[in-house]
């Protein structure tokens, strides 16, 4: 198992309000699966993810990544794990206009102390496993919307993540790059073995999964796996 959630409730203050987002989740991520997350908009999907990720803290419970629990660290050492364990990819991207494709992919490996040819080099490879090799000196803005995402993909696992944490990666895209895009997923997931988690409200995406865990009004109400999965 590479997460485990115990417990998990989540509150926010909204002026003299109180929203109770995420209510008692408990739930298990086994290690190299394809989990989908799904449910309407405001269900506490994007929340979760973050949770699991350690991009938020929980008010109550407990989030353990391989076998770690994260939250009793403090903020730097969840940084850290972070840029080991984990890869986001998000619905809208958020490369950095002033660097290049490869300047984009190269950056975490930078970050986490890895020389620049290191760094640039790994970058080239996963980008020319994303099929994106031609587009390694382009600035995002001059790339289509599927090429940007798989860059940002490519961002993310090129860290080598045991878990990849993707929040409506196809919402901004049409149908066919959308699919491309979970095609590539799906690659990722076999290839290298890495746990795939998938928050989606479309269902076509969430029958690609081999799990489909349902959300509502900050519940896990449902969770069935898909036939094959
Ligand atoms: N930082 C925040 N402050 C206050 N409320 C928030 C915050 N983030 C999310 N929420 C609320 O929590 C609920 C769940 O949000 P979210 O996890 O983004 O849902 P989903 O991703 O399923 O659409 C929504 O009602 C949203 O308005
Ligand atoms: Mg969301």
């Amino acid at each position: 198992m590479i997460v485990k959630l115990d417990s998990i409730n989540k509150y926010y203050r909204v002026g003299n309000s109180t929203l109770h987002v995420l209510k008692d989740i408990f739930l298990d991520i086994e290690q190299g699966e394809l989990l989908a997350i799904e449910g309407p908009s405001g269900a506490g999907k994007s929340t979760l993810l973050h949770l699991i990720g350690g991009l938020d803290r929980p008010s109550e419970g407990k989030v353990y990544l391989e076998e770690e629990d994260i939250y009793s660290f403090n903020d730097s050492s969840i940084s850290r794990i972070r840029n080991e364990k984990v890869g986001f990819v998000f619905q809208f991207y958020y490369l950095i206009s002033e660097l290049t494709v490869l300047e984009n992919v190269a950056l975490p490996l930078l970050i986490r102390g890895e020389s620049k040819k290191k760094a640039l080099d790994l970058a080239k490879g996963v980008l020319d496993f994303l099929k994106l090799t031609e587009r390694v000196s382009h600035y995002p803005n001059q790339v289509s919307g599927g090429e940007q995402q798989r860059t940002s993909l490519a961002r993310a696992i090129v860290t080598e993540p045991k878990i990849l944490l993707c929040d409506e990666p196809t919402g901004n895209l049409d149908s066919q790059m959308g699919k491309e895009v979970l095609k590539l997923l799906q690659d990722i997931n076999k290839e290298r073995g890495t746990t795939i988690v998938v928050v989606t409200h479309d269902r076509d995406i969430a029958s690609w999964m081999q799990r489909r865990a349902y959300m509502k009004d900050g519940m896990l109400v449902n969770i069935k796996c898909n036939k094959g999965g």
